[in-house]
């Protein structure tokens, strides 16, 4: 069967415009996602041998145009296959299905993509379901499926302030790689994945942890299995994500092929290939969500929050503090070029030095000679100097104000946050996942222990779990990780060190902090494709 219809399409991608604030809404804390089938359905389809195979010849020939960050115009001709459902036994196809873009003409020349590298973009927010299946072209996915917020808008990037685990979607920045990548002639795999809120007529909810890993691991295995019939090189599939989707996209590179996800990838029919991917792309990644307390105390501890204008409880935050710095120290990592061990003594130094100052004079060194002076004029705490930017840390956290949640920040007391709700199961929406937040619940269980299977899912959950743990060989070694330095979504420190893990195996990392950028960021996307094709070897039509 073939659909060719051509379409035309305008999008405009200006330079920096990714550097934004929220263009999505807020989303109510477990407000429930639609759903058009329940987990029940599943015993009741039929998988055939065949259901895995994609069809080369089901697409729309579609036409863009793309504005790279120089500014330039490129007219492309792409062919999109849409709402391809990736498991033989789909529990929810809305969001099992991807989307698969494939450039055939770009500005009036033929271009080959059959062996060019697959950029597959999830566009998870807020670990909120994600579809793809009502998207009309390249970057339209997002979060809460058929009818949810449209998230594809390429100018805009998500920087919610909001509550604690009130979350957006984050396809706006995504779109961006998406589009970029494509008018460089590489293929764009777009998934879609469950997501925490789904809720069957049982009221059991099916998308909580680990299922949007699952699925994003049975999508990767449908690529492959499908080498020869999609487009692409499957042996150079680089994962893309942010923030929830950025903790996705290193859970999928960390975590190639482990057999800890297959008895959940057999449930749901994925095709029998390998998961493994090439490379990793994250964008502020919300991950190592149990240790993610202590780190958020550690950074933003003395900081007040966003919504109250006042310093938290500094016992609670003292506590989780404390934790962090054994954590830390359990983890002995070395800081990159030559830094020594980090522990919670010495990693304020670390990120000054390493990520925070150079990030700053970067930005500084941009400026035009009177828009650095008005800058440093607004900004004393930084001392400019040959060409370069110095500060301290507690300058640095005064200079990024309000910390945007409250304590703890991801296993809340009373159960209120996103993540509570990622690791509920069942009837429960929303559960204890630490130690300490169990003991302190406040909303009247009478357990004050973690649940007994939270433990396996928060090693399916961890990419750190993957690299320290279990240090798995089938991982990625090349990894793209961002973070805005004005992001108090999670601590700096934990894409600090989940490069320092990376880099202390031997891995090749490219780390950057941007400065003054908020949650969500991506302000170097032509750099990312680039980068695509260095760690690829790529070249178009070679
Ligand atoms: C996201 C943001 C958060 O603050 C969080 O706790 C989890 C996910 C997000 O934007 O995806």
């Amino acid at each position: 069967m073939k659909h060719r219809a051509v379409k035309r399409r305008s999008v405009v991608l200006g330079i920096g415009a990714t550097a934004g604030v929220a263009a999505t809404g807020g989303i109510a804390l477990n407000a429930q996602a639609s759903s058009t089938s329940s987990s029940s359905s599943s015993s009741s389809s039929s998988p055939s041998a065949d259901a895995l195979v994609f069809d080369p010849d089901a697409f729309t020939e579609l036409t863009t145009t793309v504005t790279d960050t120089d500014g330039d115009d490129h007219a492309v001709t792409y062919h999109f296959w849409k709402a391809i459902t990736y498991v033989a036994k789909p529990v929810d196809a809305t969001y099992q299905s991807l989307n698969v873009s494939v450039p055939v003409e770009i500005d009036g020349k033929a271009v080959d993509a059959s062996n060019a590298p697959i950029l597959f973009a999830n566009s998870v927010g807020g670990y909120m379901p994600s579809s793809v299946a009502d998207a009309t072209g390249i970057g339209g996915g997002g979060a809460g499926g058929a009818g949810g917020a449209p998230s594809g808008a390429p100018s805009a990037s998500a920087s919610a302030p909001g509550a604690n685990g009130d979350t957006n979607a984050t396809g706006g920045s995504l779109a961006t790689n998406q589009l970029l990548a494509l008018a460089a002639g590489y293929v764009v795999v777009e998934p879609g994945a469950r997501g925490r809120t789904l809720k069957n007529s049982a009221g059991e909810y099916y998308g909580t942890a680990p299922a949007a890993i699952v699925d994003l691991k049975a999508a990767v295995r449908y690529v492959r299995a499908n080498k020869g019939r999609i487009p692409g090189n499957v042996e150079r599939i680089v994962s893309a994500g942010t923030s929830a989707g950025g903790a996705l996209s290193s859970l999928l590179g960390a975590s190639g092929d482990s057999p800890l996800y297959d008895r959940y990838l057999k449930e749901i029919g994925a095709a029998d290939a390998s998961d493994a991917i090439f490379a990793v792309g994250a964008w502020c990644p919300i991950t190592d969500l149990e240790h993610a307390d202590g780190a958020y105390e550690w950074n933003w501890g003395a900081n007040v929050t966003q919504s109250t204008g006042e310093v938290v409880d500094q016992t609670v935050s003292k506590d989780l503090r404390s934790q962090f710095a054994q954590y830390q120290a359990s983890l002995r990592l070395r800081g990159r070029n030559g830094f020594g061990p980090l522990t919670a003594r010495n990693y304020d130094t670390y990120l000054v030095e390493r990520y925070l100052e150079p990030s700053a004079t970067k930005y500084l060194a941009a400026l035009s000679d009177s828009g650095r002076e008005s800058y440093l004029a607004k900004n004393t705490f930084i001392t400019w100097k040959n060409g370069r930017a110095t500060f301290t840390w507690d300058d640095f956290l005064t200079h990024v104000g309000a910390r945007k949640k409250t304590t703890p920040a991801f296993d809340a007391f009373d159960l209120s946050t996103g993540e509570n709700n990622e690791f509920g199961a069942g009837t429960t929406a929303n559960r204890h996942f630490t130690a300490y937040g169990a003991r302190n619940d406040t909303t009247g269980l009478t357990t004050r222990r973690v649940a007994s299977d939270i433990p396996e899912k928060l090693n399916l959950m961890n990419p750190m779990y993957h690299l320290v743990e279990k240090v798995n060989g089938r991982r990625s070694k090349h990894w793209w990780i961002r973070l805005g330095t004005g992001d108090s979504d999670t601590s700096h420190v934990i894409s600090a060190n989940l490069a320092a893990r990376l880099d202390n195996l031997g891995d090749d990392v490219n780390h950057l902090y941007y400065w003054d950028q908020g949650h969500g960021a991506n302000t170097d996307p032509g750099d990312f494709i680039t980068w695509i094709a260095e760690v690829t070897g790529y070249r178009a039509g070679k």
